[in-house]
């Protein structure tokens, strides 16, 4: 099968086989050895030397962490939504009784600096803002050196700065310390090529100030408890294994390629994901320059049904890639990030140029 959803995606076998080991113990000191090393080469993605935890949970996981560790009920946030991401991130802070502003961006764009530095003036001050680098259900990655600029320069002290980055570290820069981040989320079953169930989240050290005075309940997330575990290599809580093992065989493979040669065969493969798209008559739903390396989203030739489409590739050609996220707009997205080939979407896009032509 070509499974082409943005996630999960699919596995090389080095960690398949991984994930195939006997179980360890996780206080001792194989597991302590695994886990610091799977941190020290994630910081290396992250470009931070903040703290770095890996989360037994999905990144939605992730995201109330970087939540409730930073902020308190009536806080109040400003949530750059750009899509389907965007808006569960200021959704889980609403569950929280956070006071969420929004700026609503047009599906398929990115968030214009300009306008985020005018809400931040004429709306703030606020504790914190939310951002999502690359919003998968659209395809679109943000300007997020403008972005965190912006944020950065608006206050003194400046709103924390939370970014959702769970489809798009491990395949797009986003230098956390160089642009000043608190906090970034990552998700292990996106371009990490390791399954689902590990959450990535870098704290900084405005944030553990937040840490002090957040009020937000929380038990499992408790990101003080896993520094105290941290400093041992250890997790609070039983880590999953299995899936620490495969992501650690490919962390391997990562480290060795280099951060940089990671992030241009991402470029290498989004492109010729752009080219084949258009080269068969298909719309790239995201708008020119902000979009994404690790997922292209597809609009059909006008008046073309993109469900059948979508059933046909999978039942006549065993190639599965994912619908909209939004029901308003009849869309195909591509997932091309982690172990994936040029040969892969060549196959993908050989056959929808064959459906497009039955469906005229
Ligand atoms: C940008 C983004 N944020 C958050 C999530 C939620 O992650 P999960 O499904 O692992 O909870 C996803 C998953 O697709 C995502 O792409």
């Amino acid at each position: 099968m070509n499974l082409r959803v943005p996630g999960p995606t699919p596995l090389p076998p080095y960690a398949l086989e991984a994930m195939g080991r006997q179980m360890i113990n996780h206080r001792g000191p194989e597991f302590e050895a695994l886990y610091g090393q799977i941190v020290s080469w994630l910081k290396q993605f992250f470009e931070t030397a903040q703290d770095l935890f890996v989360l037994t949970a999905s990144g939605t996981g992730g995201m109330e962490a970087a939540l409730v560790n930073t902020l308190s009920p009536g806080d109040r946030v400003l949530a750059v939504n750009l899509g389907v991401f965007g808006r569960r991130f200021g959704t889980i802070a609403e569950r929280y009784g956070i006071d969420v502003t929004w700026m609503n961006v047009t599906m398929g764009q990115a968030a214009d600096p300009a306008e985020l530095a005018e809400m931040l003036a004429s709306q703030g001050p606020f504790s914190a803002v939310l951002i999502t680098h690359n919003e998968t259900s659209t395809g679109v990655t943000n300007p997020m050196e403008a972005l965190c600029q912006v944020v950065r320069a608006s206050g003194d002290p400046a709103p924390l700065l939370l970014v959702d980055s769970i489809s798009g570290l491990g395949a797009i820069r986003l230098p956390q310390d160089v642009l000043g981040i608190d906090v970034v989320m990552a998700g292990s079953q996106k371009a990490w090529m390791a399954p689902p169930g590990l959450a990535f989240i870098s704290f900084g050290e405005r944030a553990w100030q937040a840490y002090e005075t957040a009020s937000c309940p929380r038990f499992y997330f408790d990101l003080g408890n896993a520094r105290r575990y941290a400093v041992r290599n250890q997790t609070p809580a039983t880590p999953n294994v299995p899936a620490l093992y495969a992501l650690h065989a490919s962390l391997e493979r990562m480290a060795e390629e280099g951060v940089q040669a990671v992030h241009d065969r991402h470029k290498k493969i989004g492109d010729h994901c752009r080219h084949l798209a258009v080269e068969a008559g298909l719309n790239l739903y995201a708008a020119e320059g902000v979009r994404s390396n690790t997922v292209t989203a597809l609009t059909l030739p006008d008046g073309l049904d993109s469900k059948w489409m979508l059933s046909e590739l999978r039942t006549r050609y065993g190639i599965v890639c994912a619908s909209g996220r939004d029901p308003s707009v009849d869309m195909i997205r591509i997932g091309h990030m982690g172990y994936v080939s040029e040969e892969d979407l060549d196959e993908v896009f050989a056959a929808m140029r064959t459906l497009l032509a039955e469906m005229m």
